[in-house]
């Protein structure tokens, strides 16, 4: 009897050696190597388009949309030497993101956005894979990070930027358009704005002519030059500020 709990004493003096090393090994390697530990981001929004920002000389952000079956930005290039943040969305449901080559290895996960910064030593080409099953095409769900001094810098988004839908749409009500013309596709005094950029419109003098962004332009700033037939000149121009003009076309594009 007492053999035998002094053996027991032992194993368990044993069991605890065993997990103290462990903790004291994964402890020292996180210092050592300086791994970070990827982040679930609560208090983001998540975006719905992929995007590579550079912030200075070896300093990059990239927003990854992850969906079936790719990763936006699919394909990116960084210069060696350079810290990466990196910002994982998935609007649809989980994906998986694995850089080869490095420690990076995060879930995308419907509404939150995952966060990992990985630092970029050497030239190369790094694999990013999706390793969460996510439906027919995951397999083929891929993208690359190249890591090249020729990379080149990576120029500002435009300032119209994803939100101008939103102040279009503000704008629309604002100037008081959507009071004669529809966002929904239902009648009014003048013709809806749904679905209206890139389409024919018969004219009532009959000609054609294709609604693109110059014409919305010149419909919104001389409504009388182009009226559409079924309909009357009775609008009045609408006098809009540069900006708010060019943050509306950019929405009536996107209102399909
Ligand atoms: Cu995405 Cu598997």
């Amino acid at each position: 009897m007492k053999a035998q709990i002094g053996l027991e004493k032992k194993i368990i003096a044993a069991a605890t050696i065993f997990v103290l090393t462990l903790s004291a090994v994964i402890a020292l390697s996180v210092k050592l190597y300086s791994i970070d530990l990827p982040t679930c981001l609560t208090d983001v929004k998540p975006f719905t388009k992929g995007t590579l920002i550079q912030h200075g000389p070896n300093r990059y952000e990239v927003q990854y949309v992850a969906k079936m079956w790719k990763f936006e930005p699919a394909d990116i290039s960084v210069t060696p030497g350079s810290t990466v943040d990196i910002y994982l969305a998935a609007p649809d449901v989980t994906h998986g993101m694995q850089i080869a080559g490095t420690n990076v290895n995060l879930m995308a996960v419907p509404g939150v956005v995952n966060y990992a910064r990985v630092h970029f030593t050497k030239p190369g080409d790094h694999l990013i894979v999706c390793n969460e099953y996510c439906g027919i095409a995951h397999h083929s769900m891929a993208g690359v990070i190249h890591v090249t001094a020729d990379a080149t810098p990576v120029t500002p988004p435009p300032t119209v930027d994803a939100t101008a839908d939103v102040r279009g749409m503000e704008l629309l009500e604002t100037h008081l358009c959507t009071a004669c013309h529809s966002i929904d596709g239902s009648e009014g005094p003048g013709p809806t704005l749904k679905g209206l950029y890139g389409v024919r419109r018969e004219l009532v003098d009959g000609s054609i002519v294709t609604a693109d962004e110059a014409y919305l332009r010149e419909s919104i700033v001389s409504p009388e030059a182009k009226i559409v037939k079924n309909f009357d000149d009775s609008m009045v121009p609408a006098e809009i500020p540069p900006d708010e003009l060019e943050a509306i076309i950019e929405s009536l594009k996107r209102l399909k």
